[in-house]
């Protein structure tokens, strides 16, 4: 048996089309959303990241404002741009990709955005929100994780959903998304004891810690649903995921790959806050 390959790159395009649908409604009405794209230094990474971003801001007629400023660019000088941005009446939202040079602090840089701005969801006053059931965005990555299971067709409520990993961006935002949706969550980390015995009950699976074979074919019960939020690379210098794709897919009703599953959600769903972002605003 195998199991079913979630199609990320697919259901992203499905979500960019109706982006730029309603994009065009806005449009109409006199509303043109705007994004702020700022990369610091030279991380090629982000670089790549940043590209995409701007990419799929044109696909879906949304428009986008780029600052891509130099390695030595001082805290001061990102949070005066920053600011500026925040008062920009054209600007409807700031994405400062990161990780930052190390001599910036990127909590200060992200408190300094607006929350009205913030459309990847990292301003306390968001995360907060998205905590308590209040208004505000919906964290990029997150929500693409949802939209995947959903659009697929499984139901999260009074499931067991494990999440592997706690980070800001990732872990703790996906957990507290999939408790909204009436699955029972559990968030492994690092320290937590008997991670094969949590993740074998589960019938949802979130990876996210960096670690190539983090999720191996054990741990997974016959028809869990397993989400890869992993982008790594391996000795061959191919790119993988946190999960042993090939043998976890022998046991998973579902799964999505790396690449082509996780990745192209995040930047859809930025696509869906900025339009989110302009409708508020106007
Ligand atoms: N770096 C890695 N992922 C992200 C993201 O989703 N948003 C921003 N701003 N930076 C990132």
């Amino acid at each position: 048996m195998s199991g079913k390959i979630i199609d990320g790159k697919a259901i992203s395009q499905q979500i960019k089309e109706e982006v730029k649908k309603e994009a065009e409604l806005l449009k109409k009405k006199g509303i043109n959303p705007c994004l702020a794209v700022v990369l610091v230094g030279e991380n090629s990474a982000s670089r790549v990241y940043v590209n995409n971003k701007k990419k799929a801001c044109q696909a879906c007629g949304i428009e986008s404002v780029s600052y891509e400023l130099p390695e030595g660019t001082t805290e001061k000088e990102l949070l005066d741009l920053v600011e500026k941005l925040n008062q920009d009446k054209k600007i409807n939202g700031i994405l400062v990709q990161l990780p930052l040079p190390k001599h910036i602090d990127e909590t200060k840089v992200i408190l300094a955005i607006s929350p009205k701005k913030d459309v990847d969801c990292f301003h306390p006053q968001n995360v907060g929100a998205l905590h308590t059931g209040g208004k505000g965005f919906l964290p990029c990555t997150p929500a693409g994780i949802l939209e995947l299971i959903q659009r697929s067709g499984y139901d999260i409520a009074s499931k067991e959903c494990v999440a592997i990993g706690r980070s800001n961006i990732v872990g703790k935002p996906v957990a507290m998304l999939l408790l909204q949706k009436n699955g029972t969550v559990t968030i492994c980390h690092s320290k937590t004891k008997n991670l094969k015995e949590v993740c074998k009950r589960a019938d949802i699976i979130v990876v996210a810690t960096g670690k190539i074979n983090t999720l191996t074919k054990d741990m997974v019960k016959p028809g869990a649903i397993v989400i890869d939020v992993g982008m790594n690379r391996n000795e061959a210098g191919k790119l993988c995921g946190d999960v042993d794709f090939e043998a976890v897919k022998e046991v998973a009703e579902a799964i999505t790959p790396v690449p082509g599953g996780v990745g192209p959600m995040t930047i859809a769903m930025l696509m869906k806050n900025c339009l989110t972002a302009a409708k508020e605003q106007a």
